[in-house]
């Protein structure tokens, strides 16, 4: 027998061996599908026990990390980061990571939950298009919902709560007919809602807190499945939705509801909870509601409900909260509520009960109201109220009516502020009279840098060289009245050119004898300081010695920022409106990127400035710009009276510490970023043990993080925005000048927290922002 093995023998061996190869070089591809997520994740704790040699399909699943395999696909990966993850740094491309998810087809479960992934969900996904169950909660994922998504046809459950999704959610909803949860809580969605919403008759559940949603909700009463209704915190009404009677959870507190509660409500014996709080619901409060039989929290709190209760009412016993405060409600609070109250919660003030424990009004207040909204009496209750929604229609309608002319308003603002800082400012040509031979290739390689260099994005008039004369007409000869203070550097006056320009002109005394000439490396480095967001170098001019033509001062003409201190903005409270947050955040972005333009822009570049709150200015359109009279700039023109101007011009940027130099202007930077967020100025030995406080407050809820802040911004700014500002800002002041982030880094960060407060503030368009100029989407920006 020997060596003849039979033919199918042969072939199952092949065929085994075949199968083991290619399941192999499948692992091998899986494996690195996985290793290269975990990459583009940044490494995060969760997936730190994946390696070369893991196996990916046979590791343990716990509750934060599941990968499941099934016939040598991977059917499911469950992926849960620390919970508040900060923003993947700018790196990350979500594109890549999806480009690298899609490889792996058969998915069916994908939970990508707090890895701190940003950017817009890109329309690949419908790669997967085994998808049943997406969860992307608690990253950082804006713009639309991709149109791609509605190819995903086996799609059951969507979670993107907790994201910055924006824009309407789109009518191919029915697409999904699968589809049992929908959850978009915490997002900044907007518009009303698509009416296809009406015929995904699988949902269960339908979470869309915490948006800017608006209109009426659609007729829902065909999803006979539903049982979780969360709509609060929108603009939804004006009338009470139409529900099937299965619903367990009904929430629809904080929204423009101005109906009657429909009958059928007391109908779901399933209810368990009924948030109806805080929106403007009117007629009769059934009574029926408190005896549900799985009814356990009950809140009608902040509505114009009426109706009488009795002593002997029934109620469910289960009743765990009932909170009837603020209605119209009169009567005798119901003997049932009171008994066995140890752990049941029980509020009814400001009513007009026959109560003394918790404030009442008196009777006569309800009835009065009652009339005003035009209640109809018990019994018609099918006759919709509709004296009472004209009315208040009416009222509301006038107030709608404010807040467009508002908006308007607001917007026109807005545009003015946009056109004015646009407008070149008035531009004269002087005449280069300048008072010494000042070459005009100096002024034509001043046009050459500022053209390689861009710092043409200052609308200033061109660098130049003044005359004497004009230095002397324009400070009235250097009136005391013009006298703005004195520095180790000399002394600085306010100057008005012919022109009208406001400028700030500095002096600096030469105690040697120099010409002229010996200064050209210092003006050249001169008019290299030109930003949007420093106070810029206009020109300068020499006064020289008639005897010998030596040098005997110069004055370096500054641009004249009008509106005091950034410092003076924030802390003194009863001289002038404190900056909004937004302004803040804005302020902060320009003098992250004032610094960056002092390192990078010019060259060589200049460090270690020892930037304070009181180095900032701000412009008449709150521009903030970096004063840099006091820079080294002068400190080289003060060196060059002491010794040799041109062996003098080493700029400190050619030392060898130039990384610890930089990062300590980003530690200078911490601390303005500090006092804007507290509003206050810091001692410098205060830093530390604010920083901490900031640092705790970081990983505390967003009550305690707005508790230490400056209460003038509490109410506006957005919790994400302050967080990424914290975040930031401890980061800048930590102790090891090495471990400090790039210019670049925090300027990312900043236009992140900027962006996020801006589409807040924009679609909330909130009253409160009631900064005299509103420079709010100056920095549309883009992440990639
Ligand atoms: C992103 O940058 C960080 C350092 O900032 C680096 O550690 C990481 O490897 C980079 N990630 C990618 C995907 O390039
Ligand atoms: C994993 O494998 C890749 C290439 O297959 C190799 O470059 C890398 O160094 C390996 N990493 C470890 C930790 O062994
Ligand atoms: C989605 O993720 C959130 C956050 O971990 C979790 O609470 C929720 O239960 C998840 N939902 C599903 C259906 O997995
Ligand atoms: C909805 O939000 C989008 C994006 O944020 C915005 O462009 C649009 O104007 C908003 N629409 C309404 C009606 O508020
Ligand atoms: C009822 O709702 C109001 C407004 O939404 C809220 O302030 C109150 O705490 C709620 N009552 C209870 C007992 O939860
Ligand atoms: C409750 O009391 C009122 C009068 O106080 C009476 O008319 C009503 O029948 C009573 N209801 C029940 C259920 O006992």
């Amino acid at each position: 027998m020997g060596n003849r093995v039979p033919l199918s023998v042969l072939l199952v061996l092949v065929t085994v061996l075949l199968s083991i190869f290619h399941s192999e070089q499948l692992q091998s591809s899986h494996s690195q599908t996985f290793l290269r997520i975990q990459r583009l994740l940044n490494f995060p704790a969760v997936l730190s026990s994946w390696n070369n040699n893991t196996d990916f399909c046979s590791t343990d699943s716990t509750s934060s990390l599941t990968v499941a395999c099934y016939d040598g696909t991977i059917t499911q990966l469950h992926i849960v980061g620390e919970t508040r993850s900060p923003l993947l740094a700018r790196n990350f491309s979500i594109n890549s990571f999806f480009t690298t998810l899609v490889r792996l087809p058969s998915l069916k479960v994908l939970t990508l939950v707090s890895l701190g992934i940003w950017g817009p969900l890109p329309g690949k996904i419908s790669h997967l298009s085994s998808l049943e169950i997406f969860n992307a909660s608690s990253n950082f994922l804006y713009g639309s919902i991709p149109q791609e998504l509605s190819l995903l046809s086996h799609l059951q459950t969507l979670i993107l709560d907790h994201n910055m999704f924006s824009g309407h959610l789109p009518e191919w909803f029915d697409s999904f007919p699968a589809l049992t949860v929908l959850s978009l809580k915490h997002n900044l969605f907007n518009g009303s809602l698509p009416d296809s919403l009406g015929s995904l008759e699988n949902m269960r559940i339908l979470s869309l807190s915490h948006n800017h949603f608006y209109g009426p909700v659609p007729d829902l009463h065909r999803l006979t499945n539903l049982q979780v209704l969360e709509l609060d915190d929108n603009g939804f009404g004006p009338r009470f939705p139409q529900l099937g009677d299965k619903l367990v959870t009904l929430v629809l507190r904080n929204n423009k509801f101005r109906s009657s509660i429909p009958d059928e409500m007391s109908s779901c014996y399933q209810l368990e909870r009924l948030d109806i709080s805080a929106n403007t619901f009117v007629g009769p409060f059934q009574l029926a509601l408190m005896s549900l039989p799985s009814i356990t929290y009950l809140n009608i709190s902040g509505n114009k409900l009426t109706g009488m209760l009795l002593e002997n009412l029934s109620c469910n016993s289960g009743l765990q909260a009932v909170d009837l405060s603020s209605n119209l409600l009169t009567g005798i609070l119901p003997k049932c509520l009171m008994s066995n109250a140890n752990d049941r919660t029980v509020l009814y003030a400001r009513n007009c009960l026959e109560e003394t424990n918790q404030n009442q009004h008196a009777l006569p207040f309800c009835h009065t109201e009652a009339i005003a909204v035009g209640v109809v009496p018990e019994g018609k209750k099918h006759k919709p109220v509709s004296k009472a929604v004209l009315s208040l229609g009416i009222v509301c309608g006038t107030f709608g009516g404010v807040s467009i002319i508002a908006l308007l308003f607001f917007i026109i603002r807005r545009r003015n502020v946009k056109t004015k800082t646009k407008d070149p400012p008035p531009t004269k040509l002087i005449s280069e009279n300048a008072a010494s031979g000042y070459t005009s290739k100096l002024l034509s390689d001043a046009r050459y840098i500022s053209q390689t260099m861009k710092f043409g994005t200052v609308d200033l008039p061109p660098y130049r060289a003044f005359s004497l004369d004009e230095i002397v007409a324009a400070t009235n000869n250097f009136d005391s009245a013009c006298f703005m203070g004195e520095g180790s550097q000399g002394k600085m006056h306010r100057g008005q050119l012919k022109d009208g320009l406001l400028v700030a002109i500095r002096s600096v005394k030469i105690t040697k004898s120099f010409s002229t000439q010996d200064f050209v490396h210092n003006i050249e480095q001169i008019f290299k300081y030109r930003h949007r967001h420093l106070v810029s170098v206009l020109g300068h001019c020499f006064e020289c010695y008639l005897d010998d033509s030596s040098v005997s001062s110069i004055f370096i003409v500054f641009e004249y920022v009008p509106n005091g201190t950034l410092k003076s903005w924030i802390s003194d409270r009863h001289y002038r409106k404190s900056l909004t947050w937004t302004q803040r955040i804005e302020a902060a972005i320009g003098v992250a990127k004032g610094i960056q333009y002092l390192h990078a822009g010019i060259v060589p570049g200049v460090y270690s400035n020892n930037l304070k709150i009181t180095d900032v200015l701000l412009d008449q359109n709150f521009v903030a710009k970096i004063k840099i009279y006091d820079l080294p700039l002068l400190s080289l023109m003060r060196k060059v009276g002491q010794g040799n101007p041109s062996r003098e011009l080493k700029s400190p940027s050619t030392n060898k510490n130039v990384k610890q130099e930089d990062e300590s202007d980003v530690y200078d930077f911490g601390v303005i970023l500090l006092e804007l967020i507290l509003g206050r100025t810091i001692k410098s030995r205060n830093v530390d043990t604010l920083k901490d406080l900031l640092q705790a407050s970081i990983t505390a809820d967003g009550e305690a993080r707005r508790s230490i802040i400056d209460p003038a911004v509490r109410k506006v700014c957005l919790d994400q925005s302050l967080k990424t500002m914290m975040e930031i800002c401890v980061r800048c002041l930590v102790k090891e000048p090495a471990e400090r982030p790039s210019n670049e880094d925090v300027l990312w960060n900043l236009q992140f927290a900027a962006q996020v407060q801006d589409a807040w503030v924009g679609d909330s368009q909130s009253g409160s922002d009631d900064s005299p100029i509103s420079p709010l989407a100056s920095i549309r920006m883009t992440f990639h």
